[in-house]
């Protein structure tokens, strides 16, 4: 499927950060059929979330998996082909080359695409320098988007800041996938690099991954509604 075939309503990617599978299911209902792609992430994944994957599979929703895997690449082509049999969509690594690599050949021909997270959205100048970076956040992900385009990596989540930036780089061969996304009027929480639905579509954003300010909303139907008619709108 190429970008531009990708229905607005599919672009909303719901993170189900939330506590429990249980209440996961819930939120899942209570959105019904407004939502199709959810995110699956460490605080599921490791509360016996991994079977809801196929249960979600089996509704007709997409998942992506965001388990932000780093290992040795033997390691993680291992856990990888295991991921495989799970029913997900996406799955993310960090972008570093054996990683990568790793990854790609682990997924092999599979439906599973791999996305390489460039650099975590909560992170900016100080908190790299502090993890003993020598690059700058926009110089970092560059780098990266890169490297994973050449070790045929399907797609990266990045800030959408950098959405723009990256377009140039990888062109429309690659998803791009962006976090830190922040309709008018909800708070930011730990994310630094931050932007409003409509402006990451405009800016080049294949999918959007929002997280609290629908799980945690009163009315999550109604944001998720919100947020897709901004994205619609933004298409065109
Ligand atoms: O609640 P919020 O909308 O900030 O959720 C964003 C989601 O995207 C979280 O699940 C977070 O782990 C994830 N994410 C991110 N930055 C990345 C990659 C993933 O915020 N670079």
């Amino acid at each position: 499927m190429t970008p531009a075939e990708i229905a607005p309503k599919d672009r909303l990617i719901v993170a189900l950060d939330v506590p429990s599978v249980d209440i996961a299911e819930a939120m899942v209902n209570r959105l019904g059929d407004s939502v199709n792609f959810y995110k699956i992430g460490y605080r599921l994944a490791y509360a016996d979330g991994l079977p809801l994957v196929g249960r979600l599979a089996d509704k007709g929703k997409k998942v992506f998996l965001d388990l932000k895997l780093h290992d040795i690449g033997n390691t993680v082509t291992q856990g990888v082909e295991s991921i495989t049999k799970l029913g997900a969509t996406f799955l993310t690594v960090h972008a570093y080359p054996q990683t990568m690599k790793g990854a790609v050949e682990g997924r092999a021909n599979s439906n599973l695409k791999i996305l390489a997270v460039t650099v975590l959205t909560s992170y900016n100048e100080d908190d790299l320098h502090a993890a003993g970076y020598r690059l700058g956040v926009s110089e970092l992900v560059e780098a990266r988007a890169q490297q994973a385009q050449v070790l045929g990596v399907d797609g990266l989540v990045c800030s959408p800041e950098e959405v723009g930036a990256l377009r140039k780089i990888v062109g429309h061969q690659m998803s791009l996938v962006t976090p830190g996304i922040r309709p008018a009027g909800s708070a930011s929480g730990d994310q630094k690099r931050i932007m409003a639905p409509g402006r990451a579509i405009v800016a080049g954003a294949d999918y959007l991954v929002v997280g609290r300010p629908v799980v945690e909303a009163t009315e999550p139907k109604a944001i998720a509604e919100a947020i897709q008619a901004e994205i619609a709108q933004a298409l065109g």
